[in-house]
């Protein structure tokens, strides 16, 4: 028998600060049985050789259509027939399609408009922090990302209170397809989204994609286009927030790194790894399933059950990080998983790199004398396993 975690068990410590919980799963061995906070019980795998072989063992599947027993819930068939819920070929077939609108060089022509952006945030912070407080999560680290990956896919009108409503009970739920009751709300809106665009296409990622729809429907079917606004406007802007948050909190935190940031700006692209790692906004992988039995660690998973991966313990893995605990803006970055590993790596990566650096010395540019204005111990963090990062993050701008 083996024996089963409770995660809820552990909270609410465990939503803020998890990295011991996970040391201590690890001590006893990469692959653990645990029970959700909806009771439901999945496979976890901690530890970053096992988590790294987990991501691209071709048995752990994506695609849950092809699950024997799971029927996705109502609505959700269009949001799920996206990239990273999908199997090759057809996840080879998607990604082709907006490989080429994320490479590190279509990120560098975005560039100004990023830091544009950016400054105009902070600009609209310190203005309205007229007793010099501001919240960073409302401020900056939210519609950053937001207001970039609507730019880039066309779409600046989009509802963002509603989206970010129905958005944050997807990532919060445990699952492939969410909570139940919101999704088919969500693809109808987005339905509707495509079908403005649809009538006046401009030079976007959304118009070029609806183009292929429409012109040549075998290679992105209806469906698979509002599965992949879906995915670009939730990855998008759901995971670059925490980036931000984590990082400055990490950062402030950290005196001895940041007066180091400050004083070498050569330092900023290992600064940002170093926030990834040391707290990535991205806390395990997404959900896959075993397709046929699967041994990983001495432990055999069965056919159909649920696997994810925690990717913030393998950022916390001794064996792999020397004094893995320590925030270290100049260590050996290399082989962290937050932005995942094998054929789903993050498409957004370039883009959320850019976004980090922007953000981060830009902020500590402005504002010489930021501080935190909260007892780190007192913040709330983001509810469920999927998203690490705290709900806000009070700080003083002067
Ligand atoms: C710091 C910010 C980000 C982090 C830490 C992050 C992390 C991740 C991770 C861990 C995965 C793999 C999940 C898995 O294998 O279960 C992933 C996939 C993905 N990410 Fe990101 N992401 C970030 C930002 C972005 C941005 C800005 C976009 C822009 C559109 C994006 C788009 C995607 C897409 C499309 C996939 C699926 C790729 C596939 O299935 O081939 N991400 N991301």
């Amino acid at each position: 028998m083996t024996d089963i975690v409770e995660l809820t068990a552990l909270a609410p410590d465990f939503t803020s600060d998890p990295y011991p919980h996970y040391a201590a799963l690890h001590a006893r061995g990469p692959v653990h049985r645990v029970r959700l906070s909806d009771g439901q019980e999945v496979w976890l795998i901690v530890g970053h050789d096992e988590s790294r072989a987990a991501l691209v063992d071709p048995r752990l599947k994506k695609d849950w259509s092809d699950h024997p027993q799971w029927q996705p819930p109502e609505g959700t068939g269009q949001l799920l027939a996206n990239m990273l819920q999908s199997d090759p070929p057809r996840h080879t077939r998607l990604r082709k399609l907006v490989t080429r609108a994320f490479t590190a060089r279509a990120m560098e022509a975005l560039r100004p408009a990023v830091q544009q952006i950016t400054d105009g945030l902070i600009d609209t912070m310190l203005a309205k922090a007229t007793d010099g407080r501001a919240d960073l999560v409302e401020a900056l680290a939210y519609p950053l990302p937001m207001t970039v990956i609507c730019e880039l896919l066309g779409v600046p009108d989009l509802d963002r209170e509603r989206f970010r409503r129905w958005s944050d009970a997807f990532v919060t739920a445990n699952g492939p397809s969410g909570r139940d009751g919101t999704q088919a709300e969500f693809a109808r809106y987005l339905e509707q989204l495509i079908q403005d665009k649809r009538r006046s296409p401009g030079p976007d990622l959304f118009s070029t994609l609806i183009r292929t729809t429409d012109e040549d429907g075998d290679r992105l079917s209806g469906d698979e286009l509002v599965g992949m606004a879906f995915l670009l406007l939730v990855a998008g802007h759901e995971t670059t927030v925490g980036l931000i948050a984590n990082g400055t909190l990490a950062l402030l935190r950290h005196p001895d790194q940041l007066a180091a940031l400050r004083a070498d700006w050569g330092l900023l692209d290992n600064a940002v790894e170093e926030m990834l790692r040391y707290d990535g906004p991205v806390e395990t992988s997404t959900w896959r399933y075993a397709a046929e039995p699967v041994e990983i660690g001495g432990t055999v998973l069965p056919a159909g059950d649920t696997v994810i991966v925690a990717l913030a313990s393998a950022a916390r893995d001794a064996g792999r990080f020397s004094d893995a605990d320590r925030f270290d803006i100049t260590r050996d970055t290399r082989g962290h998983l937050a932005f995942g590993h094998g054929i789903h790596y993050c498409l957004g990566a370039p883009l959320a790199r850019m976004e980090g650096r922007i953000a981060v010395r830009a902020l500590l540019e402005r504002c010489p004398d930021l501080a935190l204005d909260a007892d780190p111990a007192a913040l709330t963090w983001r509810p469920g396993i999927l998203m690490r990062g705290p709900v806000r993050l009070p700080v003083r701008v002067r």
